[in-house]
C-alpha cells in the first residue's frame, strides 16, 4: 500500500490512466494553463545522459482540426489511396471531436551527438530515445487524466512526419513518434483486463 500522501494520488493518478476514444472540444482548463503543465512535466522526463531529446508540439483550435481532417487524410492517401481515407473517416473524425494534439518527437541530432561523443554506446542510444519519449508521453498522459481529461495515443508518425516539418518549419531532425489526442472524455474507457501482477512484477530476497 502506498504509505505517503504524496505516493497514493501518484498511484491513483496512474490508475485512472486510460484510453480515451469518445472526446469532444469542451474546455477544462485555459489554453495556457495546459501548454504550462505540458511544459512543467516534460522538463521533468528522464533520458539517457540528460540529452532532454524529447520535443513536443501541442495542437489546438484550428491547427487540430487542420491535423485530422487535412494533414493525415492527405499523407494517408499519397502512401495508401482513397480506399485507405475512407476506411479510417470514422476514426480520423473521431480524433477531430477532441480538443488537442500532442505531437512527440524525438530530436535525432541530439541522438547522433551522443553516439560520436560516446562511441562505445552508440548501438543504445537510439533504444534509450525510444524510452526517453515513451517516458516524456506517460508523464503527459497522467497529468492530462489527472485535470480531467481523456485521451487516446495515436500512431500516424511514419505518414505525417515530413508534412508537420513543413507546416510547422521545424527541424529535419524532428522525428515523430506519436500523436496524444486529448479532449473531454464523453464516455468511460472501455474494460480492461489485467495480467496478474505475481506475473509481472517477481521479488526475490529480503531484508532482515
Ligand atoms: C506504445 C503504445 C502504443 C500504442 N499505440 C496505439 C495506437 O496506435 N492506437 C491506439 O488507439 N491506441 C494505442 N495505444 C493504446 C493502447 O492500446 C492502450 O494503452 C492499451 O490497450 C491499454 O489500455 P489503457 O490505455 O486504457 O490502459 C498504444 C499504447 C502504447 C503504450
Amino acid at each position: 500500500m502506498a504509505s505517503t500522501t504524496l505516493s497514493k494520488n501518484f498511484v491513483q493518478a496512474i490508475q485512472n490512466r486510460r484510453t480515451y476514444y469518445k472526446l469532444s472540444k469542451k474546455q477544462i482548463l485555459p489554453d495556457s494553463e495546459l501548454v504550462k503543465l505540458v511544459k512543467q512535466v516534460v522538463r521533468e522526463a528522464p533520458s539517457s545522459f540528460n540529452v532532454q531529446s524529447s520535443r513536443v508540439v501541442i495542437l489546438l483550435g484550428n491547427q487540430h482540426n487542420n491535423y485530422w481532417d487535412k494533414i493525415v487524410p492527405d499523407s494517408l492517401r499519397a502512401a495508401a489511396g482513397d480506399s485507405a481515407v475512407e476506411a479510417s473517416q470514422g476514426k480520423l473524425e473521431g480524433f477531430k471531436g477532441g480538443y488537442g494534439t500532442i505531437l512527440f518527437f524525438e530530436d535525432e541530432k541530439l541522438i547522433k551527438g551522443q553516439q560520436e561523443a560516446f562511441p562505445q554506446y552508440a548501438a543504445g542510444f537510439p533504444l534509450w530515445s525510444e524510452h526517453s519519449t515513451g517516458m516524456a508521453q506517460s508523464y503527459v498522459w497522467v497529468l492530462l487524466e489527472a485535470e480531467g481529461y481523456g485521451c487516446n495515443l495515436q500512431h500516424y508518425g511514419g505518414l505525417t512526419g515530413d508534412a508537420l516539418k513543413k507546416v510547422y518549419n521545424l527541424p529535419e531532425s524532428y522525428k515523430l513518434q506519436s500523436e496524444m489526442v486529448f479532449g473531454y472524455p464523453e464516455a468511460p474507457a472501455g474494460e480492461k483486463a489485467y495480467h496478474s501482477d505475481h506475473e509481472r512484477v517477481i521479488a526475490y530476497g529480503h531484508s532482515a
